[in-house]
């Protein structure tokens, strides 16, 4: 399994660190692309460089945090191929891989405390796409990346 990668905004930034140890205890393997501290930067630019890993084959999944989650994952939608979803419960969290085969989680600091951020990136990362009468969707998604 290819790492996967995770990246924040300052707003996020506090949160993602609580993440990768979250993910190092479970000896999940990932690749920070920052931001590496407080300091005010534009989570377009974090976003962005997620979902190229995800494009270009170095990974599979992403994670990214900023203050709501919701900027992050609209400036990922508009990348081809990325499938992101801004959750704040585990039953959605689940049920975006199950039915839309999200591929990036998203998530606010300002949101979610870090015990039930954990538990979205468990579900998110132990549940699998079950494609079947899904997929006629996912490709209908998939065919706005025209
Ligand atoms: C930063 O203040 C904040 O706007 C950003 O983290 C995010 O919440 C945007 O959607």
């Amino acid at each position: 399994m290819l790492p996967i990668v995770i990246a924040s905004d300052h707003a996020g930034f506090s949160l993602k660190e609580q993440v990768k140890k979250h993910l190092e205890e479970k000896g999940i393997e990932y690749k920070d692309l920052g931001t590496n501290s407080a300091e005010s930067v534009d989570y377009p630019e974090y976003a962005s460089k997620l979902c190229k890993e995800i494009q270009e084959g170095r990974s599979d999944l992403g994670i990214l945090v900023c203050g709501t989650g919701i900027g992050m994952s609209m400036v990922a939608n508009k990348h081809k191929g990325i499938r992101a979803a801004c959750v704040s419960d585990v039953f959605s969290a689940k049920a975006t891989r199950m039915h839309n085969a999200a591929n990036v989680l998203c998530f606010g600091e300002r949101v979610v405390g870090a015990g039930l951020a954990f538990e979205l990136v468990d579900a998110f990362l132990s549940t699998e796409y079950e494609g079947g009468r899904h997929q006629r969707r996912v490709d209908m998604v998939n065919s706005f990346d025209k």
